[in-house]
């Protein structure tokens, strides 16, 4: 068995470099055909029947409002009702034709299975699923209670998604539904501890990047009848990315995007009918450096967000 990896070893690095030379630029083309074809006909959202977790705030409140002005009936899910009913209020009056709001905690299966089940009662179907709801904890994993903590994360994070995922599929198998999953840059790259996204907790961005690889993995198994949607965000200016903390992590200065921008971007994709989409798009750049030169990308965070500010600290107090 070991000459067939040996052979292997050689062979398909060779193999596929080959491949990439011409395989990139084919598919680049075709990707342009589909992104001209989606332009004039790109996919319609009226009265599509779309049901957001994570919906009282930040960007699950904004792609609220923006299906609203597609014309999308909506499905509002979250703990905090108050807030989900003001949001169910101004989707309406931006051009959503209904809205219901389920008060659940996706941590929890059996709130899943409602939400689900009360959709389907009420609107007989769901064309677009999106796994919104997350919450972040910040610290370092040195701290007993980031470990102590971590159940809530992972509940919500990831399984609040599966759980969701698992009772809306077959009703999403009946009309080539989508599914759209928020995950964040941080599941591609692991940063130091003090770096981008791992100013919520090591344990918070694992909870992405398995979400970002549940993900991945389901569209092998149901892709051929219902669409997966991964989109990963850089920095979003919510309720998870507080000031002091990022002051505190020495990344204030990181550029962010507004939640509406990003909800925006995100029902633009969409309609483009994506499988992968990233905002800003410039964060894709560093899925290359992090492929190509690993140690490089890993100089630079360390020097960004360890050296820099002790040097500039320094300085503050000469
Ligand atoms: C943060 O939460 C407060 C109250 O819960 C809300 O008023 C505010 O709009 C939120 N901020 C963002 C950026 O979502
Ligand atoms: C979304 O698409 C519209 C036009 O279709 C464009 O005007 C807008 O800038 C896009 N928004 C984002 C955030 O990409
Ligand atoms: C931010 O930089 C200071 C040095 O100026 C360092 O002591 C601190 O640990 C850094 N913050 C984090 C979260 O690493």
């Amino acid at each position: 068995m070991d000459v067939i990896h040996e052979i292997l070893n050689v062979v398909f690095p060779v193999f596929s470099i080959i491949f990439f030379v011409f395989l990139v630029p084919t598919r680049w083309f075709f990707n342009l055909i589909r992104l001209c074809f989606k332009f004039v006909y790109p996919e319609e959202l009226a009265r599509k029947v779309i049901l957001i977790t994570g919906a009282s705030t930040g960007i699950g409140e904004h792609l609220a409002i923006e299906y609203a002005k597609e014309g999308a009936c909506l499905i509002l899910v979250a703990r905090r009702e108050k807030q989900l009913r003001m949001v169910a209020k101004n989707a309406k009056a931006v051009g959503s034709p209904d809205v219901i709001v389920i008060p659940a905690d996706v941590s929890k299966l059996e709130d899943c299975n409602k939400i689900v089940d009360e959709t389907i009662k009420h609107f007989d179907k769901i064309d677009y699923l999106i796994n919104n709801a997350a919450i972040g904890k910040f610290g370092l994993f040195e701290d007993l209670k980031c470990l102590t903590d971590h159940t809530s994360v992972m509940d919500v994070n990831f399984w609040g998604s599966v759980y969701t995922t698992h009772f809306a599929l077959p009703h999403l198998r009946k009309n080539k539904g989508k599914i759209i999953a928020i995950c964040s840059c941080g599941g591609w790259f692991a940063t130091p501890r003090v770096g981008v996204y791992n100013l919520q907790n090591c344990i918070s961005q694992a909870s992405k990047a398995a979400l970002l690889s549940f993900f991945e993995t389901l569209r092998i198994e149901v892709g051929s009848y219902v669409d997966i949607l991964v989109v990963t965000p850089g920095m979003v200016e919510t309720n998870l990315t507080d000031k002091d903390w990022l002051e505190e992590g020495n990344a204030s200065w990181i550029p962010k995007i507004s939640a509406q921008r990003c909800a925006k971007a995100i029902v633009n994709s969409t309609k483009r009918g994506d499988k992968y989409f990233t905002e800003p798009s410039w964060m894709k750049m560093v899925l290359l450096w992090k492929t190509f030169c690993p140690e490089i990308l890993d100089s630079i965070m360390n020097f960004v967000f360890i050296i820099w500010p002790q040097i500039s600290q320094k300085e503050k107090k000469n």
